[in-house]
C-alpha cells in the first residue's frame, strides 16, 4: 500500500516537475536532502508524532517508499522502447531523478542502519540467517548506489570516458536485483506471517520487478535482432505475468488468511468462549521480535488458556526510551489485563514497545 502510494507520488511529482527538474534541478537536490535529513531525525530521536506522521508520512519518506518509487521509474525509464511516450517523457530527466532517488536512498540508509548496527554489535550470536543476508545485501546495496549517484551528476559525467561512464551504469542492474531481495526479505516474512496489507505489497513489487525485467528482455531482443517478438506477443506476455503474479498473491492471500485473523488480536481469555479464535495452550513459551538496538526475548505463561506472566528474558534497548522495568511492567500489565498484544506502545519508544509486543506475539504463535 505505502509502495503504491509512493509510486503515485512520484509519477505525478515528475510528471508535474519534469520542466523544472531539467531547469533548476539544484533545488530539487537541497529538498531531497532536507527530507533526508528529516526522515533520520525522525527515525533516530523516535519523537512522539502525529498518527499521520507515523502512519503516513514517516512510512512514505523513511521507511523507503518514496526511494523505492523513484528508483522504480528510473529503472522503466530505460525499460521503455525508444521511441514510446514513456520514453519521451522519462529519459531526459532519468539522471535527475536518479539523484533524488539515491539522496533519498541515503536518508533512508541512515535512518535504519542505526538499529541495525546496534544489532550487530549487541547480539551478533543470535542474528538468523535472514537477518544476515538483509544486513549484507543492505551494505552491498549502498555500496553501489554511491559512485551510481556520484556519476549521475552532469558535471561528473561530461569529465568521463563515455565508455568507462556506460560501464559503471552497467552496475545499476546488480543495485535494482539486490533493491528487489532487500525488499522481499522484509515483505515476504511479513505477508507469511499474516500482516495486514503485506501480501499486496509482495505482489505489487514482484509485479513491478518481473515485469521489468521481462521488458529488458524483450527491448534488447528486439533491438539485436529487428523486433523479432511481435508486438501482440508482447502484450501476451505482460498479460501472462500479470495473472500469475495476481495468482501467487491469491495462493498467498488464502495461506495466511488463518493467521490474519489470530495474529495480534488473540484474545486468550475469551478464545475458548467465543469458539472462533485461538486456544493456547498452557505451558511457557518463550517469543522475540526485534526491537530498537537488538531482538527482545520474552517468556509468556499461559494457564487455563489464558496469559498468567510475562518475563523480559533479553532486552537490549537503551534505558532512557524504554525502562525495561518501569515500561515493560506497563505493557506486560497491559497485555495480561486485555489478554491481547493489540494495546498502545510506551510514547516515545515506538521501536521498543513493537519489538516487546511482537515478541509477545511470537511466543502466542507457539502456543497455539
Ligand atoms: C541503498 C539504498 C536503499 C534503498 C533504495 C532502500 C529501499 C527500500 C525500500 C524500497 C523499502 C520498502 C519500503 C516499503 O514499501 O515499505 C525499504 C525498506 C527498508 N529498508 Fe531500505 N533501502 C536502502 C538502504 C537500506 C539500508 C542501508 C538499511 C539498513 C540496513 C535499510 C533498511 C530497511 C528497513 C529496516 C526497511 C523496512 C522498513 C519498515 O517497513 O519498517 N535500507 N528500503
Amino acid at each position: 500500500m505505502i509502495f503504491l502510494i509512493s509510486l503515485c507520488i512520484a509519477l505525478l511529482f515528475v510528471i508535474l516537475c519534469s520542466n523544472l527538474l531539467i531547469k533548476k534541478p539544484t533545488t530539487f537536490y537541497v529538498g531531497a536532502a532536507i527530507i533526508g535529513i528529516a526522515s533520520v531525525v525522525m527515525t533516530w530521536a523516535d519523537f512522539d508524532m502525529p498518527a499521520i506522521v507515523n502512519d503516513w508520512v514517516l512510512p512514505i519518506i523513511a521507511r523507503g517508499g518514496l526511494t523505492g518509487a523513484l528508483f522504480v521509474i528510473v529503472m522503466y525509464a530505460s525499460a521503455f522502447p525508444s521511441r514510446s511516450l514513456g520514453a519521451k517523457i522519462f529519459m531526459p530527466i532519468r539522471g535527475q531523478i536518479s539523484i533524488i532517488a539515491s539522496i533519498l536512498g541515503i536518508g533512508h540508509g541512515i535512518a535504519y542502519s542505526k538499529q541495525y548496527i546496534n544489532m550487530v554489535v549487541n547480539g551478533s550470536g543470535n542474528l538468523d540467517v535472514a537477518t544476515i543476508v538483509f544486513i549484507i545485501d543492505s551494505v552491498v546495496m549502498s555500496l553501489l548506489m554511491i559512485p551510481l549517484f556520484i556519476t549521475s551528476f552532469k558535471a561528473v559525467r561530461k569529465r568521463m570516458n563515455g565508455k568507462t561512464w556506460k560501464s559503471l551504469q552497467q552496475s545499476a542492474y546488480i543495485f535494482y536485483f539486490l533493491l528487489f531481495i532487500h525488499v522481499m526479505l522484509l515483505m515476504v516474512p511479513r505477508a507469511l506471517k499474516g500482516e495486514m496489507g503485506y501480501d499486496l505489497t509482495v505482489f505489487v513489487y514482484g509485479f513491478v520487478f518481473i515485469s521489468y525485467f521481462l521488458c529488458r528482455v524483450i527491448k534488447a531482443v528486439n533491438k539485436s535482432n529487428l523486433e523479432i517478438i511481435p508486438k501482440k506477443q508482447i502484450v501476451a506476455m505482460a498479460t501472462a505475468l500479470f495473472l500469475a503474479t495476481l495468482a501467487v498473491a491469491v495462493i498467498m492471500n488464502t495461506s495466511t488468511v488463518n493467521a490474519k485473523d489470530e495474529n495480534i488480536k488473540t484474545k486468550a481469555g475469551s478464545s475458548r468462549s467465543s469458539g472462533s479464535t485461538v486456544d493456547l495452550e498452557d505451558g511457557t513459551y518463550n517469543g522475540e521480535a526485534m526491537g530498537n538496538n537488538g531482538n527482545i526475548g520474552v517468556d509468556v505463561t499461559v494457564k487455563d488458556g489464558a496469559i498468567t506472566d510475562i518475563v523480559i528474558t533479553k532486552f537490549v534497548d537503551d534505558k532512557e526510551f524504554f525502562d525495561k522495568d518501569v515500561d515493560g511492567k506497563i505493557l506486560i500489565d497491559e497485555v495480561i489485563e486485555n489478554q491481547s498484544t493489540d494495546v498502545d506502545g510506551i510514547s516515545g519508544a515506538t521501536y521498543s514497545s513493537k519489538g516487546f509486543l511482537g515478541a509477545v506475539d511470537d511466543a502466542l504463535e507457539k502456543a497455539k
